[in-house]
């Protein structure tokens, strides 16, 4: 299975932080934070990953990654994402790549605890679809938000006013080879970006989306309380595995 690190944006949540470099590139505790997704699959067994950057310094993530072997990749491959087109529009750049395999697209600002590897596993088990990972949070209208019934995710709101569950969907995604054809037949959303929680929600519709909750910490860090708590946590998990 091949991993895409979706890597581009402005970041402008983060300014001016991210005025002269890529939200990415910024530490996180004692590492960048781009190393934290990259890691995350390489824990979960992906040796093949592709990183989709554009904007501010994108040149800067060849000087840092090289070839991914340092990290523990077998192999690490680069696309250019031009303009603000949203998550699931960077996605759309990884088709060539993939090439009708399966995929695990992680967001590069997001920081896990745990190994995704059984997760990744039971995915493979599953016959085609979806897979995503959610968490629990105190926050959830700054996600996307799952409601769940019966077992099944019944839909995903994207950053709702009033959420029904605290079930954010981290930024963790396993899709089948299909998923280019939904994310071709996406609209822009209001804020004039293809989102990631319409191609979910695609595939919810067609009662192919299975779901794990993450017992480990996860937080992503594109606000400056996020990268705040990315960093304490990050320091707090060094300190345990010392
Ligand atoms: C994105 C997704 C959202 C998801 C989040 C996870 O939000 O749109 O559904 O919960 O990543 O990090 P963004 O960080 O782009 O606002």
């Amino acid at each position: 299975m091949k991993g895409i690190v979706l890597a581009g944006g402005l970041g402008s949540r983060l300014n001016p932080l991210t005025k002269v470099t890529n939200k990415h590139l910024l530490p996180v505790y004692n590492k960048p934070m781009i190393f934290y997704p990259i890691e995350t699959l390489v824990k979960g067994g992906i040796k093949d990953v592709l990183l989709v950057t554009g904007g501010t310094s994108s040149g800067d993530f060849l000087r840092l990654l090289g070839n991914g072997k340092s990290l523990g990749l077998r192999s690490l491959h680069y696309a250019y994402q031009e303009g603000e087109g949203g998550i699931a529009h960077a996605l759309g750049l990884a088709e060539h790549f993939v090439d009708g395999a399966r995929s695990i697209v992680i967001l590069g600002d997001n920081i896990l605890e745990e190994d995704i590897g059984p997760y990744i596993e039971k995915f493979k088990l599953q016959e085609s679809g979806a897979r995503i990972l959610l968490k629990k949070v105190a926050d959830p209208s700054r996600f996307g938000v799952a409601e769940i019934q019966n077992g099944k995710v019944a839909r995903i709101v994207e950053k709702p006013a009033r959420p029904k569950t605290f079930y954010a969907v981290t930024g963790v995604y396993m899709y089948d080879g299909n998923v280019f054809e939904i994310v071709k037949k996406l609209k822009p959303s209001h804020r004039g970006e293809l989102e990631i929680t319409d191609v979910n929600n695609a595939y919810v519709k067609k009662g192919q989306m299975e779901y794990d909750i993450l017992k480990g910490f996860w937080t992503d860090a594109g606000t400056f309380d996020s990268l705040l708590r990315a960093n304490q946590l990050a320091s707090r998990a060094s300190e345990k595995k010392s």
